[in-house]
């Protein structure tokens, strides 16, 4: 079948895994890519929007589906090293510490570039962000299309990342030629991003794959992300606000502190904002909350930050689908391990954060 590429409404084609259907679907899917369409994969973080990494026209339609700004790099998802060496310089030694510690799987490494890695791929930069999924119908796909593949979160710029196919056809139906559906992501919030190009090791993203048990691997590395906090408590104003990202249509308000200060908080604003006229929907990790609406959504317990991770996107995606206008989302859980990666990704969420 002969793919539309120039009308900006295309049939947006749903292959479901089943237990006999995989390699036919990759087989379709690879074909997709191959001639330069697009198609949002499942990976064990999130759903990304892939074309061939090297191909500029089909990175293109990547953008122009996103709505992404153009000096937005991509990360290009690989099947093998060799792959991988492919696209890139050269590989320090640490590097390499790190791609044998967590290689396949959520960790992102940003080397220097070979010229046959497009610019529009990296925006430019004379880097590129390289990663091996270890989600297996990622990995098939890259591997039966015989290329690396540019996958940036399938989502509309700005918006939560789709953790499921319902997802990213909610943000992309018609703008994108396929959805691979292989139900949701097992990790939920998007991989580490290390920038391994230059003097020293800086995390520019944190993700699954925490500092510590990076630097278990390869010694001290810098953090290079803003945390967007102050240290005494108070509101802050997000610059969030400035450049939305994660975010639903509803506005979201972050509240952090101690479980018992945060829920109660969280009942006082609750009360307020709805005798005013706000909709307003809960995403706590305090089941005693749920007395309050119908509008609420469990993140997890407190101490399982894994849990909070996997629900964080689907959380903030199913409030917005109750139709509520603000969200009070409860920060109470633990910044250990992924906790540190859906803190960052909430607070960019939120366009107020309230520290008690
Ligand atoms: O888990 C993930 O990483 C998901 C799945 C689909 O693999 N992908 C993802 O891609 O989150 P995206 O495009 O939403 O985020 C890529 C991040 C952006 O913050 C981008 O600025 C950064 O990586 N990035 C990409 N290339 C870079 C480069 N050469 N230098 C610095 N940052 C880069
Ligand atoms: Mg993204």
């Amino acid at each position: 079948m002969a793919h539309n590429t120039t009308k900006m409404n295309k049939q947006t084609r749903v292959f479901k895994i089943t237990s006999s259907n995989l390699s036919e679907v990759i087989r379709e899917c690879a074909d997709i890519i191959q001639r330069g369409g697009t198609v949002a994969i499942p990976t064990e973080t999130v759903y990304g929007l892939g074309a061939n990494a090297l191909d500029p026209i089909a990175v293109n339609r990547i953008f122009y589906a996103k709505g992404r700004p153009a000096d937005n790099p991509l990360i290009v998802h690989v099947a093998s090293v060799q792959q991988l060496e492919e696209l890139v310089l050269e590989i320090p030694p640490k590097a390499l510490s790190l791609i044998e510690a967590f290689w396949p799987g959520p960790l992102t490494l940003i080397l220097k570039r070979k010229g046959i890695v497009p610019d529009i791929t990296t925006g430019g930069l004379d880097t590129v962000a390289v990663r091996m999924p270890s989600d297996i119908v990622a990995r098939e796909l890259i591997r039966v299309a015989g290329k690396p593949i540019a996958a940036p979160s399938a989502n509309i710029s700005g918006r939560p990342s789709p953790t499921n196919a319902a997802h990213v056809l909610y943000d992309l139906d018609g703008k994108i030629d396929a959805v691979i559906d292989a139900g949701n992501t097992c990790i939920g919030v998007e991989s580490t991003v290390i920038d391994m190009s230059g003097e020293k090791p800086a995390i520019l993203r944190p993700g699954y794959v925490s500092a510590k048990k990076i630097e278990e691997i390869i010694g001290e590395v810098e953090i290079g992300y803003n945390n967007h906090l102050t240290d005494p408590p108070g509101i802050v104003r997000s610059p969030g606000m400035k450049y939305t990202h994660y975010s639903p249509s509803a506005t979201v308000m972050l509240l952090e502190g101690t479980q018992d200060h945060v829920s109660n908080k969280i009942r006082e604003m609750y009360a307020e904002l709805t005798c005013k006229g706000d909709r307003v929907g809960l995403l706590v990790t305090d089941m005693a909350l749920s007395s309050l609406t119908n509008d609420i959504v469990y993140l997890g317990a407190k101490d399982e930050p894994e849990e909070v991770a996997r629900n964080l996107f689907l959380g903030l995606r199913a409030l917005d689908e109750k139709g509520v206008n603000i969200i009070l989302a409860d920060g109470s859980f633990t910044h250990e391990g992924v906790g540190t990666a859906v803190m960052n990704r909430l607070r960019k969420a939120s366009e107020m954060i309230i520290q008690l």
